[in-house]
């Protein structure tokens, strides 16, 4: 076994200052906010968001759906816990009646009573309709709700596509931090 780091960027978005504009998304996309009933769906669409992408290295967790259904069955269990701010997207294809989730993000009160957003994924297929941002935005609504004013995440640092989207919408980088994963050689 050995080691590899990867270098990640905390960002903070100040909410005192506003919060951005709702993006205008195709009708067909419906968000809805947690509910226990949907753990699975959130744990599908996180795996499917996730698995071939990079933070899949970061958190092994993410490349696994059963690493997946722990991580929200954990997290959705925790008395930091925002459902509020926990959303999940489907999509409605009106004409065979089809349903297909395909966005989710999820978040906690961290000590400082920062909203913390985690593992916003959209899978492959629905990328570009900002179904990203829209989610944060939702995500951000439940903070409002809660009396939070700053918001935070993480983002790796090779994560080009998703560190564009929190700096288009206006998220600033205030640390950047090491992550540590155990790696088998061959
Ligand atoms: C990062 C991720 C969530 C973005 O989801 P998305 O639904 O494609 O995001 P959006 O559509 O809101 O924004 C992405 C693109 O849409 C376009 N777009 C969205 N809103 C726009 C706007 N207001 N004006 C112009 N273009 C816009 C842009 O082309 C943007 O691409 P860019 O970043 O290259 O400029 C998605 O790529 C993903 O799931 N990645 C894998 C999982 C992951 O790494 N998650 C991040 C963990 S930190």
């Amino acid at each position: 076994m050995g080691v590899t780091y990867f270098k990640r960027f905390r960002m903070e978005y100040d909410l005192a200052g506003g919060l951005f504009p709702e993006p205008r998304v195709p009708n067909d996309y419906v968000a809805s906010r947690w509910n226990h009933r949907l753990l699975e769906e959130h744990s599908e669409t996180k795996f499917n968001s996730f698995r071939f992408e990079i933070d899949a290295n970061v958190f092994p967790c993410l490349g696994n759906l059963d690493g997946c259904r722990r991580l929200m069955g954990d997290i959705s269990g925790r008395p930091s816990f925002l459902p509020n701010s926990t959303i999940l997207v489907a999509h409605h294809d009106h004409q065979t009646g089809e349903v297909d989730y395909c966005g989710t993000i999820q978040a906690i009160r961290d000590p400082q009573n920062r909203g913390s957003i985690q593992n916003i994924g959209v899978t492959p297929g629905h990328r570009g309709y900002r179904i990203g941002t829209w989610l944060i935005h939702h995500a951000f609504r439940g903070f409002i709700t809660e009396g939070i004013q700053l918001a935070t995440l993480e983002v790796t640092a090779h994560n080009t596509k998703a560190l564009r989207l929190y700096e288009r919408l206006g998220f600033q980088i205030t640390r950047t931090v090491f992550k540590a994963v155990e790696v088998a050689f061959a």
